[in-house]
């Protein structure tokens, strides 16, 4: 992969740990650094170095003499004057004239310096697996963030010249599934129910009572009757258990039936699934993120595929017999736990499990697993679509599933590339949505949070904070422009926490106009594009074409700070994207928009004294305008004219 354009503080960092290597040589300690920082006074040059002195008292040497060795060795001559030592050990730099302006005219394309990750060669391809809905349940707050957080991870990669293919892993298969398929084919068939208008609310219900109902009590029942509790605890509890055996023998027979595709159950099933999908996806769109039928893969498209995967896992003495299961160990991974690919008998109701999965589906002896599916996953992504990164926006609390989902697969040689070495699999975990009180998000009535519930409000109360900041915006733009920030501040108070912290949710402060807030970016690029309609207004259509091409000239030290972030732009998607961590971008967006701010403040633009020093500057508002606006497209949150 070709390296990304450096911006100048990163060569003088890069610069000056060649020349501390060079001078402490071994003695250099682990995590020195240069503590390169733009200088407060400008008289003292662009940048100072703070790192001699720490690194001499380290030493037991003199701070100063230390400084002087390192700007004696120190190959900057390229970019910077010949550094100063000032004080205690302080090294000023000053950026040779031009420098600084040449970077960043050379970062104005249309591309903002980005370069493809390819390097032009062909693209590699990226499988992200996000959303992760399941059959007959409704979204919840939860499902935020495997959908916000994948769909940044994607739109990430696709900046970066990555092809992708997003993969919503949908829950559609399975044994509590076929229980709610048989109950809503009994249900339609007795006439209690209309195919035609299943609701989503309806099937949830649906799919919780046909789970108790499957649920025998036979440890009560074996109770009962130990400690001799009468003839009629012993029949109540006698005649749940064999309702519930009959309601899971049921269900395992519907399971089959649907396995062989059988019309009746299958066009049920099928009907459930498109009424779940429909809800997701009205969901999901509203929030801008895209996750279609074409992105979707349910587990019941893994179905076939299992069998013939656990005999060859078996075969070639990958998988093994253990207490009747069929499992995969890992202990040369590390991991105690081995990953069973199909449990021992086709006793015993599935359970959920952290996966949402449990069992899906069975065969001859028992039932194949949520792990099971995901290997045969792991083996279409990288072998059929070529993956060379598989990065899954799923729950912390499966950790272990995909810490063992991933050894397995590697074992198995599933993510073996066509060139050599296994792709890279990554879990990018998050976090937990929590509610004011500390604990998990939930309704007042200790239920989750429905996904649509929760964009409803959002853009209500959005609507009534647009308002009062401009009340003169017609109607129709105002509820557009306030569903885009509510989805905005959905989606940025998501993203920009740290994804493994738990953070927690509030109107007020995602929909805040001040602070690191989805609505305060949306608006610095709303004023930043009224500067240029102003600027039209006062020197003509031309204006901003002039602009455009303008030379730059970065006097002022919040021109060079302005400057200097937006150098780091084409880095902090890289880095962003390689750790598979967005809040790197929001936070260097939010900077961004601060340094604006500030350069803004102290440097006026449309009444700039020359012609080329307002031209300068507006081509400094241009960047920072289109840097911010690529950047909140980059993590899927919408740009506005006005607002
Ligand atoms: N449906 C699963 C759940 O609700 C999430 C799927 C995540 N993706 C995967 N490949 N396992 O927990």
């Amino acid at each position: 992969m070709p390296e990304a354009p450096k911006d100048p503080l990163s060569i003088l960092h890069d610069r000056f740990m060649d020349a501390m290597r060079a001078v402490m040589g071994e003695a250099l300690p682990e995590g020195a650094s240069p503590m390169l920082a733009p200088s407060k006074d400008p008289k003292h040059g662009d940048f100072q170095s703070n790192g001699a002195m720490p690194l001499a008292k380290r030493a037991g040497q003199n701070p100063r003499a230390l400084a002087e060795k390192i700007v004696a060795a120190l190959n900057i001559g390229d970019i910077a004057e010949t550094p100063e030592v000032a004080g205690p050990g302080f090294i000023n730099i000053r950026l040779k004239a031009g420098a600084l302006s040449g970077a960043l005219a050379a970062m104005d394309t249309a591309a903002l310096g980005v370069a493809p990750v390819s390097g032009g060669a062909k693209p590699q391809t990226v499988v992200v697996d996000l959303c992760g809905v399941n059959l007959a349940k409704q979204m919840h707050v939860g499902h935020i963030r495997a959908t916000v957080i994948g769909d940044a991870l994607a739109r990430l990669h696709e900046r970066l010249g990555w092809k992708v293919v997003r993969q919503n892993h949908f829950g559609d298969w399975g044994l509590p599934i076929a229980m709610v398929t048989d109950a809503v084919k009994r249900a339609v068939e007795g006439r209690r129910l209309s195919l035609a208008s299943l609701s989503l609310e309806e099937l949830e219900k649906m799919y919780r009572r046909a789970q108790r109902d499957c649920e025998a009590d036979e440890g009560g029942l074996a109770a009962v009757t130990r400690f001799g509790l009468g003839p009629k605890a012993e029949a109540e509890l006698g005649a749940q258990v064999a309702g519930a055996r009959e309601n899971l023998a049921r269900a395992q027979a519907a399971l089959v039936a649907l396995q062989s595709h059988e019309a009746s159950h299958y066009a049920v099933w099928k009907e459930i699934s498109r009424v779940t999908l429909a809800a997701c996806f009205a969901a999901v769109g509203r929030m801008g993120a895209n996750v279609t039928d074409e992105h979707t893969a349910g587990e019941s498209s893994y179905a076939e595929e299992l069998a013939p995967l656990v005999k060859d896992l078996v075969d070639r003495g990958v998988a093994e017999e253990s207490d009747g299961a069929l499992v995969v160990r890992l202990e040369e991974f590390g991991i105690k736990e081995p990953c069973i690919i199909r449990k021992s008998a086709p006793k015993g109701v599935a359970g959920g499990g952290a996966g949402g999965g449990g069992v899906t589906g069975g065969s001859a002896g028992g039932g194949f697993l949520y792990a099971t599916t995901d290997l045969a996953a792991i083996r279409r992504r990288v072998q059929k679509f070529g993956a060379s990164k598989v990065v899954y926006a799923v729950d912390g609390r499966q950790a272990l599933h995909f810490k063992q989902v991933f050894a397995a697969a590697k074992k198995a040689g599933y993510a073996r590339l066509a060139g050599g070495g296994d792709a890279e699999l990554l879990h990018a975990w998050f976090g937990t949505i929590l509610g004011e009180d500390g604990r998990p998000f939930k309704t007042r009535s200790g239920e989750n949070v429905k996904l649509a519930d929760l964009l409803e409000e959002a853009s209500q109360r959005a609507e009534g904070a647009v308002r009062e900041k401009n009340p003169g915006l017609p109607d129709a733009e105002r509820r557009a422009v306030a569903e885009a920030v509510a989805m905005g501040a959905i989606k940025y108070a998501d993203l920009s926490s740290d994804r493994i912290k738990d953070y927690v949710f509030s109107f007020d402060r995602m929909l805040a106009f001040e602070g690191n807030t989805g609505p305060y970016l949306q608006y610095a690029v709303v004023r930043i594009r009224s500067i240029f309609r102003k600027a039209a207004e006062q020197f003509g259509a031309g204006e901003a074409g002039a602009a455009s091409s303008a030379a730059l000239s970065l006097e002022a030290p919040e021109e060079k700070a302005i400057a200097l972030e937006l150098l780091k732009y084409p880095g902090v998607l890289r880095s962003a994207a390689d750790a598979c961590e967005p809040h790197r971008l929001c936070g260097y967006l939010y900077e961004l928009a601060q340094a604006f701010s500030t350069f803004f403040a102290a440097c006026p633009v449309l009444q700039a004294t020359t012609e080329a020093q307002r031209r300068s500057r507006l081509r400094l508002c241009s960047l920072a305008g289109r840097v911010l606006a690529d950047g909140l497209h980059t993590i899927g949150i919408k740009v506005l004219d006005r607002m």
